[in-house]
């Protein structure tokens, strides 16, 4: 499995000949490491309805025939958008929390986020989602845009080989907030995410990474954290 920082909480996983595309908010991203015209995914996944989250999705997927996964009601506003004559490739693929879905790299789980989920024009997305993918034995949780909240230790009751947190503050966590978010979900590896796109977010990934090493082992189950810049992978 690859894992590439698309930037703000843009991130492609390539699980064998899979590629799964999450948030891809690449145009009107000051951060983004790739342009949408450059990803050809299978699948693109939308935690939320927020533009910062669905981002390029639809042309993506006009183009290159990826199936859209997420909400009922977020893929039923971006199929609304797109009119009855669209004529571009795109597929959906409706859920919701808590749902597992079969998917053609293995399978996902929807998980609750505490956050907000309308679309800009006031249209309602849904809840907000985090989400998990599990590839073989490899399960990777990506967090979405959410408040730190007590049923994460449910989350990583199975174990977890990777979690994405946001640590932006403001909108979501901070990186105190994610500290224990990290203590909750105890996963082996941690890519912070959606922190420096704006200056309203700009948060030191270094002093998260060491304050989660600075921890005791048994509370984190040895959690190393990975800032990564935009464009930068990490394989597992
Ligand atoms: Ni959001
Ligand atoms: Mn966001």
């Amino acid at each position: 499995m690859k894992l590439t920082f698309l930037g703000h909480a843009a991130i492609a996983l390539q699980f064998g000949a899979h590629e799964v595309l999450v948030d891809p908010f690449l145009s009107g991203n000051p951060k983004a490491a790739v342009a949408a015209e450059a990803l050809s995914p299978h699948s693109i996944v939308l935690t939320h309805a927020h533009a910062d989250h669905v981002g390029d999705a639809l042309p993506i997927a006009e183009r290159c025939g990826a199936t859209i996964v997420s909400s009922v009601e977020i893929v039923g506003k971006l199929q609304r958008d797109r009119g009855p004559q669209a004529r571009g490739k795109a597929r959906f693929l409706g859920a919701n929390s808590g749902g597992r879905v079969t998917m053609p790299f293995g399978a996902l789980r929807f998980t609750p986020a505490w956050h907000s989920s309308g679309f800009a024009d006031g249209s309602y997305g849904g809840m907000p989602m985090g989400v998990v993918f599990e590839f073989g034995d490899l399960r990777i949780y990506h967090a979405g845009d959410t408040a730190l909240f007590g049923d994460m230790a449910l989350i990583g009751r199975h174990g977890l080989d990777l979690a994405l947190l946001p640590i932006g503050g403001h909108f979501t966590m901070d990186p105190d907030e994610a500290l224990e978010a990290v203590r909750l979900l105890r996963p082996r590896h941690v890519v912070p995410i959606h922190y420096g796109t704006f200056d309203l977010i700009e948060q030191d990934p270094l002093a998260f990474r060491d304050a989660v090493a600075a921890l005791p082992e048994a509370d984190v189950g040895g959690a190393v954290v990975h800032p990564l810049a935009p464009g930068e992978a990490l394989e597992l």
